[in-house]
């Protein structure tokens, strides 16, 4: 019942500087001392103007303490702490309660349920990273029927799903920019590549790997297998080790979700094959942050979990408490897509060249992975 007025957008805006950790002092462009300080190229500055337009425009607008929103990843991973820590932050500058659940053995199934107990349970709003991208429109729809605000992040639902909008990296672009670093990294000669991934029926997977695909058109490159493992470590490593036996010429190995990249580098390792089979991951996972660093991983696709947690949290807050259609309306100077439902969270490209100014940025944030 409390009413939050005052500090709120200005504390949310301290979050959005990373600056609360050295006791919320943002320091001026120039760090005051008259020489020009620039801005850490990995700092995505329209995520952070979107937060404080919304942050701005809730600052008045409800009781925060009575609204709950949840968050529901995939599997359980370390992949999602930053997502989990980007939604606590915001629902602490907010003042409402948020969520942070995923399942325990990747079935869609077991996402379900979750998604009809945070409608039993009186949440206003569901952000949900589909397992199955047809299979979870049912649990979708029973909560917009419910009057539950719901959004995708990180892997949407089908087309034609009733959820409000997706929030999250644009997969196909991310697939592409891993394939054409690939081909980049292969040369002309060329060769043969494989993507070891995770959840075969989520959209992110899929599209991924056709952008990995569409990003070899027209190279010596070729796509000779996509392995998948239901975000199961053991099956991950087995993968790896079978695309190694089964292609014995192989060039390259794209880790299409977060620890796919470092599980590939340890079976490379052991095998004594790092720096023959080139390998491109996805996400900075610590172990491909300490790969890069030490040129073991060739290139790394970064999403941005913290930002993907972050804004989930505004934007149901905001769904809830100025409407959907407000928030719609706030939201458009961001929106992309045919339908104009796609918020894109933005990816980033890391090499060993600029490990070092990612891992500043990941430090501005407070959080040593993403
Ligand atoms: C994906 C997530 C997945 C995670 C697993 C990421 O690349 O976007 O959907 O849960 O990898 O660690």
């Amino acid at each position: 019942m409390i009413k939050v007025r005052t500090g709120i957008a200005g504390l949310a805006f301290c979050g959005l500087l990373g600056a609360c950790s050295d006791g919320g002092t943002a320091k001026p462009a120039d760090g005051g001392g008259g020489n020009t300080v620039q801005p850490n190229p990995f700092e995505p500055s329209d995520l952070k103007m979107a937060a404080a337009a919304l942050s701005a425009a809730i600052a008045d607008a409800a009781n925060a303490a009575d609204i709950k929103v949840a968050v529901v990843a995939n599997r359980h991973s370390n992949y999602w702490t930053p997502a989990q820590i980007g939604a606590g932050r915001a629902a602490s500058s907010i003042g409402c309660f948020s969520s942070f659940d995923a399942t325990s053995d990747g079935l869609s199934a077991s996402q379900v349920d979750i998604l009809n107990r945070k409608v039993t349970e009186s949440f206003a709003g569901i952000s949900v990273s589909a397992i199955d991208a047809t299979g979870i429109e049912p649990a979708i729809a029973n909560a917009v029927s419910k009057g539950v605000n719901v959004i995708t992040f990180d892997s949407d639902a089908a087309p034609g799903s009733q959820r409000t909008l997706y929030l999250g990296t644009v997969n196909y672009e991310a697939g592409k920019a891993a394939g054409a670093k690939m081909a980049e990294l292969l040369g002309t000669a060329g060769g043969k590549v494989v993507a070891v991934a995770g959840l075969s029926t989520a959209a992110n997977a899929q599209e991924r790997i056709q952008g990995i695909r569409d990003a070899f058109n027209g190279t010596n490159v070729t796509m000779v297998k996509s392995y998948f493992d239901d975000i199961n470590f053991d099956t991950a490593r087995t993968n790896v080790e079978s695309a190694l036996t089964e292609t014995p010429d192989l060039a390259g190995i794209i880790g299409v979700y977060a620890y796919n990249g470092p599980i590939a580098l340890g079976v490379l390792e052991a095998q004594h094959k790092v720096g023959a089979v080139k390998l491109v991951a996805f996400d900075l996972d610590t172990a491909t942050l300490d790969g890069l660093a030490a040129g073991k991983v060739d290139a790394a696709i970064g999403q941005r979990p913290y930002w993907m947690g972050y804004l989930s949290v505004y934007l149901l807050y905001s769904m809830k408490a100025l409407g959907v259609a407000q928030t719609k309306t706030l939201l458009a100077p961001w929106m992309s897509g045919t339908n104009g439902d796609i918020f894109s969270t933005g990816q980033d490209i890391v090499t060993p060249a600029t490990i070092g100014k990612y891992r500043e940025y990941l430090e501005s944030l407070g959080i040593s992975s993403s």
